[in-house]
């Protein structure tokens, strides 16, 4: 199906749960064009929802639920989309059989060659262009297998807070619609192979796209919560204390004081202490811009071919101040905050014009 077909399926509300947030959108997506009406956030008290896993159901309940009625949004039509290291994704090369028994053959598949009961599992599978050299008969798919128990959560959950579930997204899948309509808008990036890394609180997303397809997806357990976490042991305050501060701060900031030792914005008068904490927030950056290009040299090891041209983080820890600068320098890829998105329509209206913290909420407005 060409991606601008999608069905006119009217205005819903997308949530993006996330372990320190949840985002809303609300909007309808048609014909290559997303007119938002809507887009808010509320914080996730600690411990409550991590990875795909609603930890306290009452807690996440009331939060979605408080939401909605202080922002006054009435769709009960909503779409929840998620990411969790729980699901299992696999790309197989099965034998090409009619639409209605992939499901089963691909069910077979998984059964043969994973250590899962497909049983306790929702399994779905999209297309991807095949390999060179592919026989004509088979079909290369990504399989992706998601808990049971963690759809049936969801779903409920959403009920719960009184909405009336349409369809459970996973923000990678999310994103992938949305750079297709991206990239159809000619004024947008057409580099080859981009990364697009979600930068959260506990986590990293990264999924690599070469020509808008998508070919390759990783979590990294990492997130701004790593940095809140310095800061809270050596400085003896709370999380929110400590993002208060995070957000006074730079990345060029701390790379200068690590040689000038100067930096006050959020430190103690005991310079040992502020010595110690620039280090190990330095350290944090470094660790996980390791991490990030580990997974990069992991997909460009696949193919001499392989190669990154151009990197967009979004994700409430791209917020950071000079983090881009950061991950380009160490990284030597272009690398851009991803701000604007082409194909929203109505950002005056709502009065944001910066999306970054919404991509995957905006994302799963997408329905085909
Ligand atoms: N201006 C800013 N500077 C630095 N960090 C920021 C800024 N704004 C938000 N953050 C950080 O972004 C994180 C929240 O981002 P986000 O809402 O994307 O996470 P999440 O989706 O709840 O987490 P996850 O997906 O990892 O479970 C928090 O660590 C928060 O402190
Ligand atoms: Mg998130």
């Amino acid at each position: 199906m060409g991606a601008n077909n999608s069905k006119r399926k009217g205005q819903l509300v997308s949530i993006d749960i996330g372990s320190r947030g949840v985002k809303f959108s609300v909007g309808e997506a048609y014909n290559g064009r997303i007119k938002l009406a809507a887009c808010h956030a509320e914080t996730m008290p600690a411990d409550a929802y991590e990875n795909g896993i609603i930890l306290k159901f009452d807690v996440v309940q009331q939060v979605i639920s408080d939401a909605l009625k202080k922002y006054h949004i009435k769709q009960k039509n909503a779409v929840v989309s998620i990411e969790s290291t729980e699901m299992i994704k696999r790309e197989m090369i099965v034998q090409r059989v009619p639409v209605e028994d992939m499901i089963s053959l691909i069910t077979y598949e998984v059964k043969q060659y994973l250590p899962i009961d497909t049983s306790n599992y929702v399994i779905q599978y999209k297309e991807l262009p095949p390999d060179e050299g592919q026989e004509a008969s088979k079909i290369k798919v990504l399989m992706g297998a998601l808990p049971n128990d963690m759809v049936e959560a969801h779903l409920n959950l959403l009920e719960a807070c009184g909405l009336k579930p349409i369809a459970m997204d996973m923000h990678s899948n999310g994103l992938e619609k949305l750079i297709k309509w991206m990239r159809q808008i000619e004024s947008y990036s057409q580099a080859k192979t981009c990364a697009y890394i979600d930068l959260g609180h506990k986590m990293m997303d990264i999924s690599i796209f070469e020509n808008g397809e998508y070919k390759f997806n990783r979590i990294v357990k990492m997130g701004g919560n790593d940095f809140d976490k310095v800061l809270m042991h050596h400085l003896e305050i709370d999380q929110a204390e400590a993002e208060k501060r995070k957000m006074k701060i730079s990345a060029g900031a701390l790379r200068k004081a690590m040689e000038s030792g100067k930096l006050d914005a959020f430190l103690s008068d005991d310079e040992s202490v502020k010595a110690t904490v620039i280090k190990d927030t330095l350290q944090y950056f470094d660790e996980s811009v390791d991490e990030i290009g580990k997974v990069f040299k992991y997909y460009t090891s696949r193919s001499s071919e392989n190669k990154i041209d151009q990197i967009f983080i979004y994700g409430g820890t791209s917020r950071f101040k000079d983090i881009d600068a950061l991950i380009q320098e160490k990284l030597e890829i272009p690398t851009e905050a991803l701000k604007t998105i082409n194909c929203v329509e109505g950002l005056s209206k709502i009065g944001n014009d910066d999306l970054s913290l919404y991509v995957n909420a905006v994302g799963a407005l997408i329905r085909y």
